[in-house]
Formats: C-alpha cells, structure tokens, sequence
C-alpha cells in the first residue's frame, strides 16, 4: 500500500505560520487565486455584522499590513472609523486552507501610500470612484453611478483624475491568524497572535 506522505506543515507550527503569509502573499499577486477576494466584515454603529468582498492589493509580511482600496464615502469607512478590529476570511480551495485573520484597520486617503496606490490603479480601477452620488446611496432608478460618457468605455486619464478626492486605501495590521487545513487523515487548526512586547508570532494548535 502507498504510503500517504504528509505535507511538511501538518505538525508544525511555524510551518504553517510561513504557508498562511505565502498564501496570502500569492493571494494579494495574482488575481486568479481565490484569496485575492477575501470577505471583509466590520461592525456597523448599529453593533451588528457587516461583511463585503474585496481585492487583496498588497501583503507586508514585515509590517503584517494587507492593503485594499475603497472608496471613502462607503460605509465601511465609517465603520472602521480609527483604528476599529475588522475580520478578514478566505478559503483556498486547492490548499484547502480557510484563513481567518483579524487586525486593526485604519483608512488613508492623502499621503505617499495613498497616492502610489492611485498611480497603480487602472483607469478602470479609477473610474470605480467616479460615482455620484456616493456609493449606497439610495436612487430611483438602477444606474451604474457613472456620467454616461464614461459608462462602457475605457476612460482617459483627465476624465478619471477627480476620481483622487474618492479614493482611499484600508490596511490592516494583521494581529491573529487561524489557520484551518483539511486533511484525510485529519485536519488541523492553529492560531497565532502578534505579541507586540517580544516582536514575534505565537501560536498554538486547536482542536478543528
Ligand atoms: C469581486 C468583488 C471585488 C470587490 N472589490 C472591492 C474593493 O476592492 N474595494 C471595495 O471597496 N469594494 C469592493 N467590492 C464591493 C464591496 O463588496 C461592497 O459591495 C462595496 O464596497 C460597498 O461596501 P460597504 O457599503 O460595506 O462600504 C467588491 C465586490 C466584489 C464582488
């Protein structure tokens, strides 16, 4: 009978560690991997769940910083306010992985990060924050939120520049990592935290 060979982070923590933040990392590269649209969930004024998809920009595993861009009328910028927890989940189907991450969020919407961000956006990524009125915003009739001249084609870059005062960035510093693997022959859980006074990860295994 063959034998099954493990993979080498079923029993080891700091393996697993390492293979949450690649994943992650290829997750925020390439737009195909199913971690590039993670769930964000806030807490609204109200005090209940709120959850949206967003595209994972850029992963610093140094800074423990994930980055996505927003536009600073939605709600969920006032939801993060200064500071406040979000939670973050993904599952990636052929790791067979589920990352539950939680950090503290903060929105930029002037400075160098906030600019670079913009230059990288497309002109379709920028056009994004064109819309008026501002996103969640009640109508009465459906409407993508675009002036016709942009609406189905690519805009130039002196049409899209207003878009600038809409933009922000949302980062998160990543403060614990749950880490879910499948496995026949039984799967496995770990959590890990930042501890902030040693400058290191911890973790420890948890029952799946
Ligand atoms: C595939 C996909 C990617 C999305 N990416 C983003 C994103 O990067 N940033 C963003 O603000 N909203 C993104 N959205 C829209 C959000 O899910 C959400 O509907 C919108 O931002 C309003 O959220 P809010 O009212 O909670 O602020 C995306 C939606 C989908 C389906």
């Amino acid at each position: 009978m063959t034998e099954v060979k493990d993979d080498p982070f079923l029993n080891d923590l700091s393996l697993s560690l390492k293979q949450a933040w690649e994943l992650l990392r290829a997750g925020a590269a390439d737009r195909h991997s199913p971690l590039h649209t993670p769930v964000v969930a806030t807490v609204t004024g109200a005090g209940t769940a709120s959850q949206r998809i967003m595209v994972l920009r850029a992963v610093d595993q140094h800074s423990r910083r994930l980055r996505f861009n927003t536009d600073l009328r939605g709600s969920k910028v006032a939801e993060v306010g200064r500071g406040a927890s979000v939670s973050l989940l993904g599952y990636h189907p052929e790791a067979k992985v589920q990352l539950r991450l939680s950090g503290k969020a903060e929105v930029q919407s002037t400075g160098p990060d906030a600019d670079a961000a913009w230059e990288q956006a497309s002109l379709y990524g920028q056009r994004c924050y064109l819309a008026e009125p501002a996103p969640g915003s009640p109508v009465d009739a459906p409407t993508s939120g675009l002036a016709s001249a942009i609406e189905g084609v690519k805009p130039t870059p002196d049409q899209v520049r207003t878009g600038r005062t809409n933009f922000a960035i949302l980062l998160v510093e990543v403060e614990t990592i749950e880490w879910l693997y499948l496995a026949h022959r039984g799967h496995r859980r770990a959590r890990f935290h930042w501890n902030a006074a040693a400058v290191r990860w911890e973790g420890i295994w948890l029952v799946p």
